[in-house]
């Protein structure tokens, strides 16, 4: 099929990427000219796993295209997908303006019998504002006929190719029969396991996809209502942590005896520093606003959201317990990216500690295997370094921020010969505490 991407960000271009790599004509669309030059050179603007493999292949082969014209993209196109951001504003809710442009300039443009998906993450009734604005700015062309529709992504950064390609569901919201069967179409290549998995050979096959049909409304706030879900499961599990504490009992035996509980289950139940990244804190406070505007307070996000910001104040605490002062004394941060296998680092929990520890005078420095240039960005007052051992000389506790597989295997003796004082404060419970322990360290873990 012949498919438009509008905005190539983390979601735009994985999705593009993935729909060429399975077969379809694509043409990513962003208004960054520095990025599209830059994915024309063949280059990535963003780290993700296997994204620059088959960007690579798919170019090679014709399928996919990047350009700064919208008109040029969404021409002759069967769909396009709207993937621009959707930031927050002062108020919590959702900036719907780089949507309502796009929306625009592709109406401006469309192709008779256009579908135009919303891929972004927005509020509901987003898609009959989208279907409104179309029809105002439907230019003098063919233009008529075009259709909306919602298809949210579940993508999670870091693994967002795999997921992409191995969904656990396909939710689309739609008016008609046709569209559901458009997009069904569209996805039939990843339903039948056409493709070469770009990741695990040989690949699991995918099992049956479901493919939900809903209307756009419903499908809007399935993407709210999961990640909210998802989010506070993770507060939830970290309130549990702070009582575990306070009680002597351990949240990672606490979890792993709720999660057997087929109802509860085990993901998402790992307590520690909290949810970062682009997606949940800006989720939950959108999904609350929305609420707000229909006149109902979902109070219950808002907790999620304040439990989530207090993992800094409890982390903070438990240095100032072992450190007793914090001013002058080295802090390493073991993880600057909000989680591991990427390098984003917007709302990531480091950098708040980094922002706290600082302003209490600690000498803090990070280290990170892929988010070193973002949080340079992001915080150009930090210090970084690229060796976690030259970090630890001199440091007087380390904290494990992001569960990296490479500092979990850290050459542990040679870690405490370089720092002043042996503490490790495992802020994701990802270490095995005994075996930190049997290396002569004081270990900290969160509701341990
Ligand atoms: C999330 C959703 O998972 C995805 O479906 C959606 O499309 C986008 O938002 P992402 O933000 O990439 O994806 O990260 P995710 O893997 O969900 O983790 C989010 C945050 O929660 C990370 O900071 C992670 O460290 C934290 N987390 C996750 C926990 O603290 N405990 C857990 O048990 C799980």
């Amino acid at each position: 099929m012949r498919v438009a991407v509008i905005g190539t960000g983390h979601v735009g271009l994985v999705t593009a990427a993935c729909f060429a790599h399975v077969g379809h004509d694509v043409v990513g669309m962003d208004d960054d000219a520095q990025k599209i030059a830059k994915l024309n050179r063949g280059e990535m603007p963003i780290y993700e796993r296997a994204l620059g493999a088959i960007v690579e292949s798919t170019r090679a082969a014709g399928r996919l295209t990047f350009t700064t014209d919208v008109c040029a993209a969404v021409r002759d196109q069967e769909m396009a997908f709207i993937c621009v951001s959707t930031p927050p504003l002062p108020h919590g809710g959702a900036d719907l303006s780089f949507v309502e442009n796009a929306t625009r300039r592709i109406a401006g443009a469309a192709p008779k019998d256009l579908l135009v998906v919303e891929k972004s993450t927005v509020p509901a009734n987003t898609g009959a504002w989208i279907e409104r604005t179309l029809a105002i700015y439907a230019g003098p062309g063919p233009g008529g006929g075009v259709e909306v529709a919602s298809n949210p992504e579940f993508l999670r950064e870091g693994s967002a190719v795999y997921d992409t390609l191995h969904p656990d569901r396909v939710v689309v919201g739609v008016k008609s029969p046709r569209a559901a069967a458009r997009l069904r179409e569209l996805y039939g290549p990843i339903f039948e396991g056409r493709f070469d998995c770009p990741i695990h050979k040989p690949c699991p096959p995918n099992g049956e996809v479901p493919f939900v049909v809903t209307s756009i409304q419903s499908a809007e706030l399935i993407k709210h209502a999961s990640n909210a879900f998802l989010a506070a499961k993770i507060s939830f599990i970290n309130a549990v942590a702070d009582l575990c504490e306070r009680v002597g009992a351990d949240v990672a035996q606490v979890a792993e005896g709720m999660g057997l509980d087929p109802r509860i289950g085990h993901a998402f139940l790992r307590a520690g520093l909290g949810f970062g990244g682009a997606c949940f804190p800006k989720d939950i406070r959108a999904l609350l606003r929305l609420a707000e505007e229909m006149g109902l307070d979902f109070g219950l996000l808002r907790e999620v959201d304040r439990i989530n910001r207090h993992r800094i104040d409890v982390a903070v605490e438990k240095l100032r317990k072992a450190l007793w002062i914090l001013r002058g004394k080295r802090v390493g941060l073991l993880g600057l990216a909000f989680k591991p296998h990427t390098d984003d680092v917007r709302q990531a929990p480091a950098l708040a500690l980094a922002a706290r520890l600082m302003e209490e005078g600690a000498e803090v420095v990070g280290c990170d295997p892929q988010a070193r240039e973002t949080a340079r960005e992001a915080m150009p007052s930090l210090a970084i370094t690229d060796d976690p051992y030259e970090m630890a000389d001199g440091a007087e506790v380390l904290v494990l921020v992001t569960e990296w597989p490479e500092f979990l295997g850290l050459d542990w003796a040679r870690v405490k010969r370089a720092m002043r004082r042996p503490i490790i404060l495992d802020g994701r419970n990802a270490l095995d505490q005994e075996k930190i322990r049997a290396e002569g360290f004081e270990y900290l873990g969160m509701g341990r």
